[in-house]
């Protein structure tokens, strides 16, 4: 649903999906956590069904007010799967992936004590799969442009320090086995 109306998000949640799940794996989660961590990956977007198609791939830049439309996507993302019995969870750790831990993050602001492991694992991966992929204004950004931005991030007290090493570890040892041999 979510490629038929935006062509980026579908490949970018399968690909959050997958990098959370490897981070999970090698922080020691297994069985049905680990499942619905990849789930929260998977739908971390979900919301984005709910942000008018047209701003949603408008080319060039948002609007301020545009860009307040966009933003409210986790919350829909948040709203929806809480309701479904079962997926609490899920609904947390996909509904703040736009969370940072200094409570800096949208739409609920919410600080470190607020935000569970899985919650920062989703962070991560959401962060690492976009800087991983080419977007219409840009190229899919270097390795070392990676390192960079993730370890800034987490100077800033933004993103988990813990969650940044192990996801760029198993992202640079997949990537550079499939893309650098
Ligand atoms: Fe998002």
């Amino acid at each position: 649903m979510i490629s038929a109306k935006d062509r980026y998000t579908g490949k970018h949640s399968i690909e959050v999906g997958s990098i959370a799940k490897t981070i999970g794996k090698y922080l020691g989660f297994g069985g049905e956590h680990l499942e619905m961590l990849e789930i929260a990956g998977l739908l971390h977007d979900l919301g984005k069904l709910a942000v008018p198609l047209k701003i949603l791939n408008k080319p060039g830049k948002l609007t301020a007010k545009e860009f307040e439309l966009i933003k409210v996507h986790p919350f829909y993302t948040y709203k929806t799967l809480s309701q479904v019995k079962g997926m609490e969870k899920i609904a947390c750790w996909a509904g703040y992936h736009h969370e940072r831990l200094d409570g800096s993050g949208y739409p609920f602001h919410l600080t470190s004590h607020e935000l569970e492991l899985e919650s920062r694992i989703i962070q991560v991966a959401d962060v690492l799969a976009a800087l991983l992929e080419d977007r219409p204004y840009r190229r899919a950004l270097t390795p070392q442009e990676i390192f960079q931005i993730l370890r800034g991030e987490v100077e800033k007290g933004k993103l988990d320090a813990q969650v940044v090493e192990v996801g760029l570890k198993v992202v640079f040892q997949t990537a550079f086995q499939v893309r650098w041999g």
